[in-house]
């Protein structure tokens, strides 16, 4: 079983995926850690007017995506580095990160966050989704257990910093939704 089909087991995920979509509009969109692009390939059915990017670090992921677009003729995809993103400043509409921060250690993610910023057009918007602390103690027990076995050592680090507090310190003003082990954020851009 690969990454992406780890996420696939919990059926939230898709629910989310869902939510996404219902929140976003623009013209030039960008699903950042695509992996096999399941969001990125949803958007561009729902919004053929629009270009939509589909951007991985992993040549495995986009090649799986690649062969999932088939014709898809508003859908792109982009080997890059999230640190390094391959668009001029203040280009992009909205900007979509759906289970890729938690892959990156802090500073990693900083850089990431910074080049959102960045490529983002002012009032541009960002749809964050990523693991969350469930309250519940069980629920929390087993989500450790899964992170431990499934995710990089940095991805419990993640599940203690309020992400919509990070977005601000980057420009990013944002709402943080909580959902059991999933959070949302909404945000936009709000600085120049
Ligand atoms: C768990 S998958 C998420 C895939 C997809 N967004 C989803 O919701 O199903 C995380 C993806 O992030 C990618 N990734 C990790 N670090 C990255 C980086 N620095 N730049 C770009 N992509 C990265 C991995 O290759 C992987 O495909």
């Amino acid at each position: 079983m690969n990454y992406y089909d780890v996420l696939e087991i919990f059926p939230q995920v898709k629910k989310f995926r869902n939510k996404v979509i219902e929140k976003i509009d623009g013209r030039k969109i960008l699903d950042l850690c695509t992996g096999t692009g399941a969001i990125a390939l949803l958007i561009a059915k729902k919004f053929p007017e629009s270009q939509i990017y589909g951007l991985d670090i992993s040549r495995h992921m986009l090649r799986k995506a690649g062969k999932k677009a088939g014709n898809l003729a508003n859908i792109l995809f982009i080997e890059a580095d999230a640190q390094k993103i391959p668009f001029e400043s203040d280009s992009l509409d909205v900007i979509i990160v759906s289970f890729g921060l938690h892959e990156m250690p802090g500073e990693m993610r900083s850089r990431a966050l910074a080049e959102i910023a960045r490529v983002l057009k002012r009032d541009g918007r960002i749809v964050l989704i990523d693991y969350e602390k469930p309250k519940n103690f069980l629920a929390r027990y087993l989500l450790y257990l899964f992170l431990r076995i499934f995710e990089p050592k940095h991805a419990l680090a993640l599940l203690d910093e309020q992400l919509e507090d990070t977005a601000k310190t980057f420009g990013i003003s944002a709402v943080e939704e909580s959902h059991s082990f999933i959070r949302l954020i909404y945000g936009k851009k709000v600085s120049a």
